[in-house]
């Protein structure tokens, strides 16, 4: 269902790869509301062209290549973007992740620094990258909104995501920081979402995907929360309803992060 939620905001949506990504489902479900999107992934990625399909199915949004660890590209992204909107924007969705040491299959107690700052800049340095760009260009509108997508990693240890969980706390501290000076700038909000494990291309590539996925469910008092729920999360944090929300990690996982053990769990260890 639709409630115009978004009707005459703008926004630009990073990270949908194919139809599992969860910026594919917020894509959708902001155009939905009434938003106009420009769309935008690493080139690389979008030489797959799936995101073709996507920009269809949102009234043919434009696709512009930006790779988030080149300031040229994001500069780039910017200025197209305001020129294809005739203005500023009023949303932008981080769904940008890659750990290059798990893609190798590098515990994280044999790192490779390289791999690490690499993973550090496409994961988190990237969302001061976008913020400082728009700040500067002064790209976002009054009361705007800026959401990135993280995990609980960053809080508790989850052994098999390696260095991504320090990216993820880097990401997190960034939101918060950033969110002090845009607010004060142009009343900009910044939060990020910690999603519960979903099945996507960057999820699935975490060691032991599917029994981490089950146990979070079993843990869960709600269950997962799908990438549809969390493309209308998204969707009430670029609208006008929450615009007193700003430098907050939000949990957005069925109750996983509060439960110590659920029935499930102990009913499990029982047999
Ligand atoms: N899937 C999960 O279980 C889960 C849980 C919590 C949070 N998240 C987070 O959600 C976000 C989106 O991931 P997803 O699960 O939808 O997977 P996904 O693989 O569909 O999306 C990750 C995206 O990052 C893009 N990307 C990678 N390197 C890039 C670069 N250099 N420049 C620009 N884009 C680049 C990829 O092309 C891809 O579109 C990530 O931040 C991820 O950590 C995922």
């Amino acid at each position: 269902m639709a409630y115009n939620l978004l009707k005459g905001k703008k926004g630009i949506i990073f990270g949908a790869l194919d139809e599992k990504s969860m910026a594919w489902k917020a894509a959708l479900r902001c155009y939905e509301e009434g938003a106009q999107i420009v769309l935008t992934n690493a080139p690389v990625a979008m030489r797959m062209g799936e995101i073709k399909k996507l920009a269809e199915a949102c009234g043919n949004a434009p696709v512009i290549g930006a790779d988030v660890t080149s300031q040229e590209d994001i500069d780039k992204l910017f200025t197209q973007s305001l020129e294809h909107f005739g203005g500023p924007i009023d949303f932008i969705l981080h769904s940008v992740g890659m750990s290059v040491n798990m893609r190798k299959g590098n515990p994280y107690t044999d790192l490779n620094y390289a791999f690490t700052e690499k993973t550090y800049d496409i994961s988190a340095l990237s969302l001061h990258r976008v913020l400082q760009t728009a700040y500067k260009m002064d790209a976002i509108a009054d009361w705007g909104s800026v959401v990135a997508l993280t995990y609980i990693a960053a809080q508790r240890v989850f052994p098999d995501y390696s260095e991504m969980a320090d990216a993820k706390s880097l990401l997190e501290s960034i939101a918060r920081s950033f969110g002090y000076h845009y607010a004060k700038k142009r009343k900009v909000r910044i939060n990020t979402v910690s999603q519960s494990p979903t099945r996507t291309t960057a999820g699935s590539g975490v060691k032991g995907f599917d029994g981490f996925i089950t146990y979070a469910e079993k843990m869960s008092p709600l269950g997962n929360a799908t990438a549809d729920d969390c493309a209308n999360y998204v969707v009430s944090l670029f609208s006008d309803l929450t615009r007193m929300v700003t430098m907050q990690n939000l949990f957005h996982d069925g109750g996983f992060s509060f439960t110590g053990v659920s029935a499930e769990v102990i009913e499990q260890m029982e047999k």
